[in-house]
């Protein structure tokens, strides 16, 4: 690791973790006077017992909740547009995100748009478009259900575009969540597929953030922590879930997302293609591929898998090692190892590499990323 430059490194985000947390949501809004909070969430979190008594716990405080949650599997341009109108119709004082990756994008594009109203995408940050968020945005916070994306930490929103469903990233410093109240209770009746797919795009954070190319000792740090609570917890949290396998999987999440700040890698970018493609859940297609991407970086970065290993307590220290092991996970959490088994096609081989070339998380691999090494991953992961 060398330090060529200055670099800035930024943890600021107020967390309250641990069981119970999201109990504690009424009285800080009350402590802040925000009476009228938008509620952002999916049509399925929606109908939750636990979303049900969060919102019953509110309207005992007084405080008068407006539910949106009218939004695609992966978040679109339109979700957002009707999520604002939703804020200005109900006059809304805040806006909080509770759910999975989906629900806390789209609640965070709408804090975006309150007070930013030219076309959404004009804010895209792969084009520039951050430098045009200059206004104030609304009291934010974050409650999470899914132990994977760490969305409630992040600073960016997912949105695709309604047709060509090519996925945009906003960006600010300024939609970090105010505080995000991160109880694992809310997790505790995730599904085993929903808990093997989102904890394994967690393990991918983590994992790729350690071997991005960016120098930051403090994210590298989080992420081996990361990658070791995982590994202790996630294929009890999928067959046989606890109180403990749950706030491990939780905050390794979050850690992964705070530390892929350094940046994530070639697994992403093989990732999020079958999303726009074929609809495949993040969290799913990241699972089926990261063996193969994991494999694809081990020459050169010995020294890093090594730490992995140890990391992981195998017994052989090497890259080999580690991809066996995630081979294994997958099996014990019930992943494909096949893409094929996920409905990818020989024939969507030529798009998938096109658009993972051109995808924004690869410049942060180790090591370069061709189009024909990204053809050569997919071809030996069908
Ligand atoms: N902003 C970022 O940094 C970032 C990073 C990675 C991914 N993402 C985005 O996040 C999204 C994926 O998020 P995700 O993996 O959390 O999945 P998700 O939000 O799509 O949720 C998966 C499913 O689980 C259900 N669910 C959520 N909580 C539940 C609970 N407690 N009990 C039962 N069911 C529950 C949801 O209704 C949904 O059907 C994608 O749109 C992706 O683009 C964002
Ligand atoms: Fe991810």
């Amino acid at each position: 690791m060398t330090f060529d430059k200055i670099y800035q490194y930024n943890f600021p985000t107020i967390i309250r973790f641990g069981a119970g947390s999201s109990k504690e949501l009424g009285d800080y809004l009350i402590l802040h006077k925000l009476f009228n909070p938008l509620i952002v969430t999916d049509s399925t979190v929606a109908q939750l017992d636990f979303f049900r008594e969060i919102m019953r716990d509110l309207q005992n405080k007084n405080i008068s909740p407006e539910i949106f949650a009218d939004i695609h599997k992966n978040p679109v341009k339109l979700d957002v547009y009707r999520g604002t109108e939703a804020y200005d119709y109900t006059k809304s004082d805040c806006i909080i995100g509770i759910g999975g990756g989906a629900a806390l994008d789209v609640a965070r594009a709408i804090v975006l748009r309150v007070n930013h109203r030219e076309d959404l995408f004009k804010y895209d940050d792969l084009i520039g478009g951050d430098i045009y968020v200059d206004n104030e945005v609304p009291h934010f916070i974050t409650i999470p259900t899914t132990a994977g994306t760490g969305s409630e930490v992040g600073r960016s929103a997912i949105i695709a575009d309604d047709e060509t469903h090519q996925k945009k990233i906003l960006f600010s410093p300024k939609l970090l969540a105010k505080i995000v109240f991160a109880d694992p209770m809310l997790t505790m009746e995730l599904p085993p597929f929903i808990t093997a797919a989102t904890g394994m795009d967690a393990l991918t954070h983590n994992m790729e953030a350690f071997l991005a190319k960016m120098p930051h000792p403090i994210c590298e740090g989080i992420a081996l922590e990361g990658i070791s609570l995982i590994s202790q917890s996630l294929e009890q949290a999928v067959n046989k879930p606890d109180l403990e396998s749950r706030s491990k999987m939780l905050i390794a999440s979050l850690m992964g997302a705070v530390a892929f700040q350094k940046g994530l890698g070639v697994v992403h970018s093989l990732a999020h293609p079958l999303s726009s493609l074929l609809d495949t859940h993040h969290g799913l297609a990241n699972a089926v591929n990261i063996p193969y991407g994991m494999e694809f970086n081990i020459e050169g970065f010995e020294h890093k898998f090594k730490r992995i290993a140890k990391t992981l307590d195998l017994e052989e220290e090497t890259g080999a090692a580690v991809v066996k092991y995630l081979f294994d996970l997958n099996t014990k959490i019930n992943i494909p190892h096949k893409l094929r088994d996920i409905g990818v096609r020989q024939e969507h081989i030529e798009t998938l590499s096109n658009l993972a070339s051109a995808d924004f998380a690869h410049p942060n691999n180790p090591k370069p990323v061709s189009r024909d090494d990204f053809k050569r991953i997919y071809s030996n992961a069908l």
